[in-house]
């Protein structure tokens, strides 16, 4: 079996390193763990959608050194709104009641607003105790809908990437940097 040891010939180039993006999670944790000071493991849930932020739920929920919960949901994936509509459907739900529980989601990308101004508005209806969102990236330059994010890892340009759990087209997830693809790998 062959071992991947440099860039995969589709990387165009990395835009953050590995060390970049765990000096950043740790920060991310470090703040969130102070603003939850003093919960209850039974009362703070991470809810992470699936499956881009699988590794930086991984990463993060193991750098809070408060109490919580984890959970995850999967929404309707990017293909399946390429029509760029907005629309978005719950492919599976979380199996904890968040309703009376301080709710944290983490997510991957924060791209056209679409995907968590759907979530919020969801979970809001079940009446958490709080709601707050965490991002790992955000490309500001997308945005078709404003949505309130409380913990932002970085901003990146308009391009796609892939790696720590972003996929095109389920390929490329376990990458441990953020790197953008050449184009001739979405063009084929
Ligand atoms: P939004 O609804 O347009 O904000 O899209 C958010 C979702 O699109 C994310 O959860 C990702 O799954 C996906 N997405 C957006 N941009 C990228 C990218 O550059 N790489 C991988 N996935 C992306
Ligand atoms: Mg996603």
């Amino acid at each position: 079996m062959m071992i991947e040891t440099s860039l995969p010939d589709s990387v165009e180039r990395v835009l953050l390193d590995e060390a970049t993006i765990q000096q950043r999670v740790r920060e991310m944790a470090a703040e969130i763990s102070a603003d939850y000071k003093g919960i209850r493991n039974e009362d703070f849930i991470l809810v992470g959608v699936l499956k881009g932020a699988f590794i930086f739920m991984a990463d993060l929920s193991r750098r809070l050194t408060v109490p919580h919960r984890v959970d995850f949901i999967a929404l309707s994936s990017y293909a399946d709104k390429a029509d760029a509509t907005g629309a978005v459907r719950m492919i599976m739900d979380t199996r904890t009641d968040i309703t009376g529980r301080h709710v944290l989601i983490v997510e991957d990308i924060l791209d056209t607003g679409y995907t968590l101004s759907y979530l919020q508005r969801v979970f809001k209806a079940r009446q958490p105790a709080s709601l707050k969102t965490s991002v790992i990236l955000s490309k500001p330059d997308r945005r078709q809908v404003e949505v309130q994010v409380d913990y932002l890892g970085f901003e990146i340009p308009n391009v796609w990437v892939v790696g720590y759990g972003l996929d095109f087209a389920d390929r490329f997830r376990t990458l441990p940097y953020i790197a953008a693809i050449k184009p001739s790998v979405y063009e084929k």
